[in-house]
């Protein structure tokens, strides 16, 4: 397993993730521990894009609880269909939110946040939380996101 990455600065979106994927699939390659994939994958999409908050929600009985992450501290525990984080969870959709104060029930853990995006997390075709990115520009987030995004947590499905 490789301990240091290499981080773009100056480059696209796109190119950003297609030089972190191969790396993060190496990081968690030949590691069976859920929680250690999981930190490990906060920390290496924090340390290439440098949003403001990155991490995961895990489902414990009906609610999600805080998972690892990089990041201000955070709201613990989120209901089932509350905030981003629940209404993925419960519609198991990835959803993308321009602008956070225009989404209902929104639940703020930092002033700061202004955009998000929520992915649902899968290990054998059950949901086992969800990943939230927050940014605090507006907009920040796109289908580009969504996707890479999405094959990121799929690595973590093994
Ligand atoms: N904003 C999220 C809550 C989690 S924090 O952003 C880290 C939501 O509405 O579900």
């Amino acid at each position: 397993m490789a301990e240091d990455l290499t981080i773009l600065r100056e480059a696209s979106k796109e190119e950003k993730y297609q030089s972190i994927i191969p790396q993060i699939k190496a990081l968690i390659e030949g590691e069976t521990d859920l929680i250690a994939n999981l930190a490990n994958v906060c920390a290496a999409l924090k340390e290439q894009f440098n949003w403001f908050w990155v991490g995961f929600y895990l489902v414990k009985e009906e609610e999600l609880v805080l998972g690892p992450f990089q990041g201000p501290v955070a709201c613990t525990r989120i209901k089932k269909g509350k905030g981003v984080c629940g209404a993925s969870w419960q519609q198991e959709k990835i959803l993308v939110v321009p602008n956070v104060d225009e989404f209902p029930g929104h639940i703020a853990c930092a002033s700061a946040s202004k955009s998000e995006i929520v992915l649902p997390v899968y290990i054998h075709g059950k949901i086992i939380g969800v990943l939230d990115v927050d940014s605090e520009y507006l907009a920040h987030f796109d289908v580009v996101d969504a996707n890479y995004l999405n094959e990121i947590i799929k690595l973590i499905d093994v």
